[in-house]
């Protein structure tokens, strides 16, 4: 596609931009849990096989802390979609600042997917819905409906009952038209009181006009957060045998 068009549809390019530069703290393994092997491989390689091998991604950048720079080198080594494998920050946001800044002069129409390295079984279904809905919006998030009601809670008192309909619980890839998600972090980062949990948490915030259009999520793509995840992957990874 590249070589077709040259440079002229160098604004069509789809970047995902795959998120692994955190520890792990609250699965308390010894290496970082996206490093951990599901079903014979780490989970970040299960992440990066599924953009790799989606026929709408372009290109796959890889963020991950200084010191796993060289493993996730070698475990993206071989998916031929990976144009690099960066060096990322202490926080979530300060990686995803990392990813733009390595996107630096790329045109403001190419289309950039986030994802947690931590969701390995995120599939072409969602990263479909995802591309179908950046040709109407710049801001595109994952969401599946919550079974258990939500509230806000404040100093063990609750403080707000939305309906439960209203409700929905982000996974990742979100994406974003660059010059969108770039404009927001600008803003984003000249704030000293920035706090944020995600990509469409800084554009909502910070470019509340921009609509963020919510598409299908899985309740398969979970994020690898605490111990007993991993047990549900290996487990989601191998199916039990149908019986009858
Ligand atoms: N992440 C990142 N850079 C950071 C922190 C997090 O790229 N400094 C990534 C993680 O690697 C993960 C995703 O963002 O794929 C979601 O974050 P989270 O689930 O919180 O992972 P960790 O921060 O590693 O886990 P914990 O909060 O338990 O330490
Ligand atoms: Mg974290």
């Amino acid at each position: 596609n590249t070589l077709r068009d040259g440079m002229g549809n160098m604004a069509e390019q789809t970047i995902a931009v795959v998120l692994a530069g955190g520890t792990g703290r609250r699965v308390g393994a010894p290496t970082p849990k996206q490093l951990i092997e599901v079903a014979g491989r780490p989970i970040l390689a299960h992440a990066v096989a599924a953009f790799d091998g989606h026929p709408g991604i372009d290109a796959v950048l890889v963020v991950m802390a200084a010191e796993h720079l060289r493993t996730a080198a070698a475990l993206a080594a071989p998916f031929g979609k990976v144009t690099g494998v960066i060096e990322g920050g202490d926080t979530r946001t300060a990686s995803s600042v990392a990813a733009l800044k390595a996107l630096d002069g790329r045109p403001d129409g190419t289309r950039v997917l986030f994802h947690d390295a931590a969701r390995p079984f995120v599939d072409a279904a969602v990263i479909g819905r995802v591309l179908d809905a950046l040709k109407g919006y710049d801001a595109v998030a994952v969401g599946v409906p919550s079974s258990d009601t939500i509230v806000a809670v404040e100093d063990g008192l609750v403080t707000g009952m939305p309906p439960r309909e209203s409700l929905c619980r982000f996974q990742t890839p979100q994406g974003f038209r660059l010059g969108t998600v770039r404009a927001a972090y600008e803003l984003a980062l000249a704030d000293p009181g920035l706090r944020a949990t995600d990509d469409c948490g800084i554009v909502h915030r910070y470019l509340p006009e921009v609509p963020i259009r919510v598409v299908e999520g899985d309740e398969r793509n979970l994020k690898v957060t605490h111990p007993l995840d991993i047990v549900l992957a290996e487990h989601l990874a191998h199916p039990a045998p149908a019986t009858d």
